[in-house]
């Protein structure tokens, strides 16, 4: 059979979940694609600390250079975050020919229009389902299965350390910097959480969601963003008394030919099914004309759900590679990108 090289870049919660499925479940990834997929280098900050991973003989450094100048390495997973360091690498990546599959969802909101554009001009794939509601397979449903539709408004629940932040506080009263301190222990949030409770890490996911389902482009500076570094207990047991949950929602609708798109914390009624959203899960509204309401739900962060969008990803590009198809499998979205650029 032959054999697919992966590259990873990154093994922190995401990288060492994305391991995990490569290698629990090799046989039937095999079957699906006709393809080995093998890890076959590591790039990451401080390779001593990773001496007892379960990737033996695999080599690991600190340079990508390694990663770009490996002919075994065919598709590489950046899963190590920041916005320039990975756009530079991703960047030289797809130029040395990589496909690349990508979780970084602050760089694809920045960033995400050029690379697709690098990427179809290298004729390489440049996937990133895992950027939005980590497990929820958000962006090749709305891809594929909304095609033949006019998506009206997309909105939900988009983060999963603040939804988890609130529902911890709501149901056993646990303080918010606990319950933030918690998130962190479980790998829901950002290495550094400010974008998480601020809001921004929901507006990039917004901005994404706008992209793919309304193909308008638009700057953070755009997005009406508020976090719920401000939301105290007695604001969420006040809400609870009159029947409402407090939610960080994200909004995006078109008003009149330009994106409309909110973050913030919101009163959601009991009864919505929103309400009922716990922990660190996410769920994504698509109002559509021909379909009407339909909700995404699953878990939003972490590392098995997350890993497992990554993984599909991997999973579509080497089934390209298999067939001989190149360029971007998002071809609605590049075309997008070009066609209706948002001035808002
Ligand atoms: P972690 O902080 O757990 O891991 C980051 C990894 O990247 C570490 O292995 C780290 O190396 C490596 N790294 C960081 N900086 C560098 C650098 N300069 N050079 C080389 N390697 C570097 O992050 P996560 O796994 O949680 O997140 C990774 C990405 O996935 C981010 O973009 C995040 O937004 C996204 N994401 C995360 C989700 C989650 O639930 N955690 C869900 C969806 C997306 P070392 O180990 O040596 O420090
Ligand atoms: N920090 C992010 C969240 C990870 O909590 O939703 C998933 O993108």
């Amino acid at each position: 059979m032959r054999e697919i090289g992966i590259g990873l870049l990154g093994l922190g919660t995401v990288g060492s979940g994305v391991v995990r499925l490569l290698q629990d479940n090799q046989a039937k990834i095999s079957s699906i694609t006709g393809r080995r997929l093998t890890i076959k280098r590591v790039i990451v900050r401080h390779p001593e600390k990773h001496r007892d991973t379960k990737l033996d003989g695999v080599p690991m450094t600190a340079n990508i250079e390694d990663m770009i100048q490996d002919p075994a390495v065919q598709i590489v997973v950046e899963v190590m975050g920041t916005i320039q360091l990975a756009e530079d690498y991703i960047k030289r990546l797809l130029q040395a020919g990589k496909h690349v599959v990508t979780a970084n969802k602050d760089l694809i909101a920045q960033k995400g229009g050029e690379l697709v554009d690098i990427a179809a001009k290298k004729q390489r794939d440049l996937m990133y389902e895992a950027s939005v509601a980590g497990g929820i397979p958000i962006l090749r449903t709305i891809v594929n299965s909304f095609a033949a539709d006019q998506i009206l408004e997309v909105s939900g629940i988009v983060n999963g350390t603040t939804n988890y932040i609130l529902t911890q506080m709501n149901q056993k009263k646990v303080s918010y910097a606990a319950a933030l301190k918690s998130a962190q222990d479980l790998g829901f949030a950002e290495s550094d959480p400010t974008n998480d409770v601020m809001g921004i890490d929901a507006a990039y996911k917004m901005i994404i969601l706008t992209q793919f389902a309304f193909g308008m482009s638009l700057k953070l500076e755009n997005v009406t963003v508020e976090g719920i570094d401000k939301v105290r207990l007695e604001d969420i047991q006040q809400a609870q008394s009159l029947g409402y949950t407090i939610k960080l929602i994200g909004d995006a609708k078109e008003i009149d030919g330009k994106a409309s798109v909110s973050v913030g914390p919101t009163l959601i009624a009991n009864s919505n099914p929103l309400a009922a959203v716990q922990n660190e899960n996410n769920a994504v509204v698509v109002k559509s004309a021909a379909v009407g309401n339909t909700m995404f739900y699953g878990p939003g962060a972490g590392e098995l759900p997350t890993a497992n969008s990554v993984v599909s990803d991997i999973i579509a590009v080497t089934k390209d590679i298999g067939i001989g198809i190149t360029g971007n499998t998002f071809n609605s979205y590049r075309h997008q990108v070009a066609i209706a650029p948002n001035s808002a």
